[in-house]
């Protein structure tokens, strides 16, 4: 049995370390002597080539201030994330304040992104749900006493994904130059979706449709005809503009005749009658009823129950909408009107095709307003990847869209991912290392990539947040 060794005698208080410990330690027993020394190599390197042998190794930190997310497991401190704080601040490279979440299910993102939500409300920040499909974030939406809106099959809910939005809003008064500029934002906006949907119906959307659509959308508002004011325009109105067009777009689409242009517009029309009919039917083909109040601190949709149908093309398709009509709706932010915009479980609209991969992007790129964070998560970084082939295009369309975002959180994967990790994110070994095995063993574990800085992070949840963000209810009862 190892003798206890005796309990050290307290060093007289002006000479706390009385000696030096030599190299091989004490030579008593329990005092770790060593009889030979290890080898050690010594190398000599400037502090700008360590972190290619030690990529990880915790650097200056980031400023305390924004919500406080957890701690710094290299350097122990607190970490926080303020993206618009960083993006204000040269030393931090990073330029744009929007995030990307990646984990495999159940790691932890919603979470993250709730507890976010929540400590961001202490600096102004409110936050928009483009479509919650677990209907995750109505807790949290109560918790704050906003009723969430809800969107399904059968609900009386309605969201008019070619809303004007604020672009509409005094459009009278507005000088023509400003009308022009609103003009072309909006018709870009209600395009890209458009493309985005008939797309997803496997319809090409070759520069033909995209003039009939043009067209279409111009002739419907009264842009055309240079009214002082603009008609609200739906998908279904679009529709039955190209089921009986007028004279004077079939001209102006520079087709020959009524029926040269109905053989040139059958796939284009099918694809946007299908949307309107089937399990999307009543919920984005009349004008939104949807109004929301900006002041309140959050804004939810939420999609279960279209979710629950099973029809995950249908869920799909909604989110594209509700992206297209939110970024409508953030167009004209309202000075130090400051919010997160979250889209959630954004791979269940990229997968449908590349055109909903563009749309996506398209809604990222084309926010213009200053003060939102834009927040998407998503289960691997190839998931853009998997709305078309391996080609080149989708392949540089996904790169692209990675790139929108300065700021990537790295949560759990498994060892598969690896390799992706690597060739998109351009992750080293060891950091690949860090997403697939330790951020693994724990939930809210996480490798934020901050610019070109890397840090190893885990989130904390406080019990009240515990609660709102429980997600294993269903899993609980089974
Ligand atoms: N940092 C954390 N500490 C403790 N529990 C956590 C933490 N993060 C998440 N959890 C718990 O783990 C569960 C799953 O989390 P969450 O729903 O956020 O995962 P997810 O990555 O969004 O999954 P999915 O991809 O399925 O949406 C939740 O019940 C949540 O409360
Ligand atoms: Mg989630």
């Amino acid at each position: 049995m190892p003798r206890r060794a005796a309990p050290a005698a307290e060093p007289p208080a002006d000479r706390l370390f009385p000696k030096a410990v030599k190299a091989r330690g004490t030579r008593k027993v329990g005092l770790g002597w060593a009889a030979t020394l290890p080898p050690l190599a010594g190398y000599q390197m400037t502090s700008e080539q360590t972190p290619v042998l030690w990529p990880l190794i915790s650097g200056d930190g980031l400023p305390p201030w924004g919500a406080e997310m957890g701690y710094d497991v290299l350097s122990g401190g607190k970490f926080y994330c303020d993206p618009m704080g960083w993006v204000l601040d040269d030393t931090i490279p990073v330029t744009n304040p929007n995030i990307f979440i990646f984990g495999k299910p159940g790691r932890g993102k919603s979470a993250m992104v709730k507890a976010f939500m929540l400590r961001m409300i202490r600096y102004g920040y409110r936050s928009l749900v483009l479509g919650d499909v677990k209907d995750e974030y109505e807790d949290i939406a109560r918790f704050l006493r906003v009723e969430p809106f809800r969107i399904g099959p059968g609900l009386p809910g309605r969201i008019n994904p070619l809303d004007f939005g604020p672009l509409g809003l005094d459009w009278q008064t507005q000088t023509r130059e400003e009308q022009h500029r609103r003009a072309t934002v909006t018709f870009n906006r209600w395009l890209f979706l458009i493309r985005g949907l008939v797309g997803s119906q496997g319809v090409a959307f070759t520069p033909t449709e995209e003039r009939v659509i043009n067209k279409v959308l111009r002739h419907l508002t009264g842009w055309t005809a240079g009214s002082s004011r603009l008609a609200p325009v739906t998908i279904p109105k679009v529709w039955a503009a190209l089921d009986a067009p007028s004279g004077e777009l079939v001209a102006d689409c520079r087709y020959s005749s009524r029926q040269d242009f109905f053989d040139g517009t059958r796939q284009l029309r099918d694809a946007l009658g299908a949307l309107c009919e089937g399990s999307l039917q009543g919920m984005f083909d009349t004008e939104s009823t949807f109004h929301p109040d900006w002041r309140e601190p959050i804004q939810t949709l939420s999609l279960r129950s279209l979710h629950d149908t099973g029809n995950n093309v249908a869920v799909g398709i909604a989110l594209m909408c509700l992206n297209s009509w939110g970024q409508g709706m953030r167009e004209v932010a309202a000075a130090g009107d400051r919010r997160i915009v979250l889209r959630d479980e954004a791979w269940l609209q990229t997968r449908l095709s590349l055109e909903a991969v563009m749309a996506l992007d398209a809604n990222l790129r084309l926010s213009r307003t200053e003060g939102d964070i834009q927040v998407v998560t998503y289960h691997k970084p190839s998931d853009p990847l998997s709305a078309g082939d391996q080609g080149s295009q989708a392949a540089q369309i996904a790169k692209d869209l990675l790139n929108l975002s300065d700021v990537r959180i790295l949560m759990g994967q498994d060892e598969a991912v690896a390799a992706e990790l690597g060739a998109l994110l351009g992750l080293s070994d060891l950091q690949q290392g860090v997403v697939t095995g330790w951020a693994m063993q724990e939930k809210g574990r996480a490798l934020w990539m901050v610019g070109d800085q890397r840090y190893k992070v885990q989130t904390l949840l406080t019990p009240l947040e515990k609660r709102l963000t429980w997600t294993n209810d269903a899993i609980d009862v089974a």
